[in-house]
Order: structure tokens, then C-alpha cells, then sequence
């Protein structure tokens, strides 16, 4: 660990008190010049400390900046290796270009902004700074690459329990890879791979998570007001509580990735459901078809019933639908 995440995790552990300069020196072992220069690395980096002189240094309960160290504070599993960025491209393609290179199962990259989040069927990711969390999991799993679609909702399941973990609402799934809470959309999934062409089995996954944690400043921008919405009203309601979230969800998620065949999580997430009873625009490709969502069976494939009386199992794909109000 750098002297700089050192003095961020001494601050992080008495958070709202002082510590001196001489003290933090003495903690870790190095020269009080290396503790203020890592102090001022830590607020040019974003962080607000208070300063008081013969009281010492104090990070401000405000701070809701995510490092992996306020995450690790909370997390059970030992074997995740999570690197935080303030901000990137995108998370999963990042995460991509990692795994190509050899980067190791559990690898998670998390960014408090994406400036080109990316969403299913080609969409972008509203990933806006600070009120959000987007993170991606690297997964090496020996399973065929039509298994995947376990992943994403295993996924949906673990941030669905971690996001009632910190609020009081109540998260639902719309199959088969976004969270809503009251109606509307406050998280979605998006699993990536490659797969080995002579084996039929994924060479890795990448699970690409995205969670609108509070509603931005002025809003969430015109073309998705009407369908966004977010765990918290203001930026206020949710500090300290980004970190929770990711280590629960991460906790969650690596639990069922563990005991990956017995899909323990597969009877949540169809409990979860907030699509069966209701009318549905299904869109395969360039056609699309309102539908009845009817069931969602043991593999999460969602059957309906077309107008014409026939029926028919999606799973997933390249398949998204929309509810009818
Ligand atoms: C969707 O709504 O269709 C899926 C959205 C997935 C967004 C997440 S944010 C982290 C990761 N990086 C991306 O670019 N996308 C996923």
C-alpha cells in the first residue's frame, strides 16, 4: 500500500476525529514530510481534510469518496482484488482489455464515473460522477457460454438484497438484467465475455454493473427522466453508504458464483420478478410483439403468450423488453 491509501485508511478508521501529523508518522512508520505529502495527494485527489494546527489532520464526515480501502473496510471475501478509479471510459471495457491480457478471476475495477458506460443491446449507461457506482468483475468460469445468462442474474439477485441492505425500498428485477425500485429503473447489468471456440466454454466473463445510488443535481437528463430513478433522493442520504453496497453486493455475488451449479439465488430472483401477469412489448432484432409475460421457469427463461394465443421461452439474447403502464 502507498504511504498516500496508508494516511486515506488511518483517516478513514477516525473518521470525524483528529489525528496528528506526528501520530500518522509514527503509525506508519515513515518521516512527517511523507504524511503531508500524502495528505496533499489526498485532497488534490478529491478529498476534504481538515486541518487544525496542534489538533492534526481530520477527514470530513462528508467525504464520500470510494476507495478500495472503504470497501475492503466491509467486505467478507479475502480473494477480490479492486481497484478504484474516479473516472473511465467504461468499466467493463477496461475490465476487457485486462482480462485479455491475463488478469486474474475476482479482478473488479470500480469508477465513480463512466464517460462511456455502456448498456445492453448497444445502448449507453447514464454513469454521471459521484451519484453512481460502476463496477465490472472479472470471472474465469469453466461453464458453456450459454450459462452466462446465470451470471447476469445472479448479479441482478446480489444487488437487488445489497441495495435493501442499505435502504428501505423494496428492489425488484425486471428480467433479466435491471433493478427497479418503485417502477422504475435504478440499476442495470451487462455481461460481456469471450468464449473458446473449440471448447464452447467462456474464456471470461466480464459482469457489468450499474447503479444510479442518488438522482443527480438538475435531474437524470431528459431521455430517460420518465423511466430512471435512484436508491437515494439527494447525494446527502447516501454517504458512507456506497462502500456497504459494493462490499454486500460483491459478498452476495461471490457467494453464489462459489456454488455456482446448485443456483441456490435462481428462486429469489424469480420471486424478485416484477414482469409476470403483465403486458410486454417483446423486441427480437428489428421485430417486436406485445406479449403477456406468463413465467419465468429454473434456467430464467421468461415465457409469454403472443395476442395470437401462441407461446414462446425467451432467454435473454439479444431479447429486451418493455412494460406497458
Ligand atoms: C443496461 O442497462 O442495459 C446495462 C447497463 C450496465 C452498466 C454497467 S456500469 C458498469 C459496466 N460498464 C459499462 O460500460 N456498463 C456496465
Amino acid at each position: 500500500m502507498s504511504v498516500k491509501d496508508e494516511v486515506l485508511k488511518e483517516l478513514e478508521n477516525n473518521k470525524g476525529d483528529y489525528i496528528s501529523g506526528g501520530q500518522l508518522a509514527d503509525n506508519l512508520g515513515v518521516s512527517r514530510n511523507s504524511v503531508w505529502k500524502a495528505i496533499k495527494a489526498l485532497e488534490k485527489s478529491g478529498y476534504e481534510i481538515n486541518a487544525i494546527p496542534n489538533k492534526g489532520y481530520c477527514l470530513a464526515e462528508k467525504n464520500d469518496i470510494l476507495s478500495s480501502y472503504s470497501i475492503k473496510q466491509h467486505l467478507k471475501n479475502p480473494h477480490l482484488d479492486i481497484s478504484v478509479f474516479s473516472s473511465v471510459t467504461s468499466t467493463n471495457t477496461i475490465l476487457k482489455e485486462m482480462a485479455e491480457q491475463g488478469a486474474k478471476e475476482g479482478t473488479v475495477i470500480i469508477a465513480e464515473e463512466q464517460t462511456a458506460g455502456r448498456g445492453r443491446t448497444g445502448k449507453q449507461f447514464y454513469s454521471p460522477k459521484g451519484t453512481g457506482i460502476y463496477i465490472s468483475i472479472l470471472l474465469r468460469p469453466d461453464i458453456p457460454a450459454e450459462e452466462s445468462l446465470f451470471l447476469t442474474t445472479s448479479a441482478a439477485v446480489a444487488t437487488a438484497r445489497a441495495i435493501e441492505d442499505v435502504s428501505d425500498k423494496r428492489a425488484l428485477i425486471k428480467w433479466v438484467n435491471d433493478i427497479y425500485l418503485e417502477d422504475k429503473k435504478a440499476c442495470g447489468i451487462l455481461t460481456e465475455g469471450a468464449f473458446n471456440v473449440e471448447t464452447g466454454k467462456l474464456d471470461y466473463a466480464i459482469v457489468g454493473i450499474g447503479i444510479n445510488v442518488c438522482i443527480p443535481d438538475g435531474g437524470f437528463p431528459d431521455n430517460i427522466k420518465d423511466i430512471a430513478t435512484a436508491i437515494f433522493d439527494k447525494q446527502t442520504d447516501s454517504i458512507n453508504k456506497r462502500s456497504i453496497l459494493i462490499a454486500n453486493l460483491l459478498d452476495y455475488f461471490m457467494e453464489y458464483y462459489k456454488d455456482f451449479k446448485s443456483k441456490s439465488y435462481v428462486k429469489e430472483y424469480i420471486e424478485r420478478s416484477m414482469i409476470i401477469g403483465k403486458t410486454i412489448t417483446v423486441i427480437e432484432g428489428s421485430k417486436t410483439s406485445v406479449a403477456k409475460a406468463i413465467d419465468i421457469d429454473k434456467n430464467c427463461r421468461l415465457k409469454v403468450q403472443f395476442e395470437d394465443g401462441t407461446t414462446k421461452w425467451l432467454s435473454s439474447g439479444e431479447v429486451s423488453t418493455k412494460i406497458h403502464k
